[in-house]
């Protein structure tokens, strides 16, 4: 009795393990369906740049005082393959955490720090999308988001394809993938 315990809890070691690994394994997209899963750990890969204040987008319009930043990241897999070859691969997740900000607070006279979160979005390339394999989602509302289309996703579109600088991503804002696309010669429209 007592080794068939023992034999047991060996299997069901063993197959946590292989659980683990699995997943540790992979930091790409989760889909529950068609809807992209929130990481729960995005917090935890790799920091690209934040920007404040930067006027363009939907998130970031608010016109009057409050600045808003932008926090970029990336999962950890995708960034070494980018740093190699000045591509994004598939099952890339980049996320765009947008953050209010406040000034004199605390120690603080000048300069501007970060407070609540406003927001999140995502652009993900992956070869179940079709097309140029990306795809926009917003995940400010939730655990898990379609992907956008029709009118949500068309400015999105417009202005990653028209503007950015690698492969419909931002890259002319995030200075050190910028160093490696410029000698990887992977920069499309920098500075458009
Ligand atoms: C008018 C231009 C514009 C529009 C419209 C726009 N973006 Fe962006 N986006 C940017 C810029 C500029 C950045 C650079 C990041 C920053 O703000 O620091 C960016 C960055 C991002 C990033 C980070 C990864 C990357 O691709 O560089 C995500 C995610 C993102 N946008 C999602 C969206 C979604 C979702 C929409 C539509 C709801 C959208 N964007 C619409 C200009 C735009």
């Amino acid at each position: 009795m007592r080794k068939m315990t023992f034999g047991l809890i060996a299997l069901y070691a063993a197959g946590m393990t292989a659980v683990v690994c699995a997943r540790g394994a992979t930091d790409g997209p989760e889909y529950q369906g068609s809807a992209l899963l929130r990481p729960s750990n995005y917090r935890e890969w790799i920091f690209l740049s934040s920007g404040l204040g930067m006027t363009y987008g939907p998130l970031v319009r608010a016109e009057s005082a409050p600045q808003f930043f932008s926090n970029v990241f990336v999962n950890p897999s995708a960034y070494r393959s980018f740093m190699k070859t000045g591509r994004w691969p598939d099952k890339t997740v980049l996320l765009l955490e947008v953050r209010a900000s406040e000034s004199e607070a605390s120690i603080n006279k000048g300069g501007r720090f970060q407070t609540r979160s406003a927001g999140l979005e995502a652009h993900v390339k992956d070869s179940r999308f079709g097309g140029d394999g990306w795809a926009f989602f917003d995940l400010s509302h939730g655990e898990k988001a379609e992907p956008l289309a029709g009118k949500d996703a068309a400015p999105c579109v417009e202005c990653h394809t028209t503007h950015a600088a690698v492969d419909t991503t931002f890259v002319q804002f995030y200075p050190t993938l910028l160093d490696v696309a410029r000698v990887k010669r992977t920069v499309r429209a920098e500075g458009k």
